[in-house]
């Protein structure tokens, strides 16, 4: 048990099998207490999820809700703090996509990728940091893109977040090193997600052409790479990295 009693805050961690979810259930495996957000399509969703999530019993705690606001990500860290009284690790998952030409994008698709995919890392993080620093350990795992290494036709909104979202865990890794907290990217390549439903095929079969390794990843193969980063001593000496689960679409 890598995790155990260790408390983990993750969004993006909602029903169909994210990579969010998908680390939350692997956290659980290694004995971690999640407390997960996600944004629910409909009030269906949202109580066939709370069902689904019953068996864990206290071990899982959900706050649904929209986490670019203030109000869902204060909602979410108080009440994980009420239930947990701690959070030693973050994991930033939630996120969109919204194909578009630079020419065709109009400023509205543009701020909502900014503030899902990138304000809602810096809104979680500056109230996860106090608790961290009180305990002297925390592991904020940021889920970035290999789209943001590279750029990608139709992402230029996504590649600007996904790299402002490694840029801000450089400079939080720089800020809170010395009291025992880490921040680190997982920028994965083509994940099979119901995220990758929002991409044209022609995307997709380009994509596959670009990979080293020829085919998407799955998401039980990005997930355990999370793992590491959160376990202790495993994780122990990176900071501000960006570890690159990505078929070799990206390599430094
Ligand atoms: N699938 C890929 O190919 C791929 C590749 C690289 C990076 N990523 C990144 O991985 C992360 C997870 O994506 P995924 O592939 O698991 O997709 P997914 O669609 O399965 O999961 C996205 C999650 O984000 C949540 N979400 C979306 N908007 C939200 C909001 N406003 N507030 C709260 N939650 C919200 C959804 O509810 C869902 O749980 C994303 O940040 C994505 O950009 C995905």
């Amino acid at each position: 048990m890598k995790l155990a009693n260790k408390v983990a805050v993750i969004t993006g961690a909602g029903p169909g099998g994210g990579i969010g979810s998908t680390i939350a259930k692997a956290f659980l495996q290694e004995g971690a207490n999640v407390s997960l957000n996600y944004l629910a399509r409909n009030s269906e969703e949202k109580e066939k999820f709370q069902t689904e999530m019953e068996p864990f019993g206290d071990k899982v705690m959900i706050t649904e809700g929209d986490i670019s606001k203030e109000e869902t990500t204060n909602k979410l860290i108080s009440n994980t703090i009420g239930e947990y009284g701690k959070i030693d690790i973050l994991v930033n998952s939630a996120g969109i996509s919204t194909p578009t030409l630079i020419h065709e994008m109009d400023l509205r698709t543009w701020n909502r990728m900014i503030e899902v995919n990138l304000t809602s890392v810096f809104l979680t993080t500056r109230l996860v940091v106090p608790y961290m620093i009180k305990n002297k350990f925390g592991r904020i795992i940021n889920i970035s893109s290999q789209v943001a290494q590279k750029g990608s036709v139709e992402h230029s909104h996504y590649a600007a977040a996904k790299a402002g979202v490694i840029g801000f865990t450089k400079s939080v890794a720089l800020e809170l090193g010395n009291y025992g907290i880490t921040a680190n990217c997982i920028a994965p390549g083509p994940i099979e997600t119901q995220l990758m439903n929002e991409v044209s095929e022609t995307w997709k079969d380009n994509k596959k052409n670009e990979l080293v390794i020829p085919r998407f990843g799955k998401v039980e193969e990005v997930a355990p790479t999370a793992v590491f980063l959160a376990s202790d001593p495993d994780g122990n000496l990176y900071t501000g990295q960006t570890l690159g689960p990505n078929c070799g679409d990206v390599m430094f």
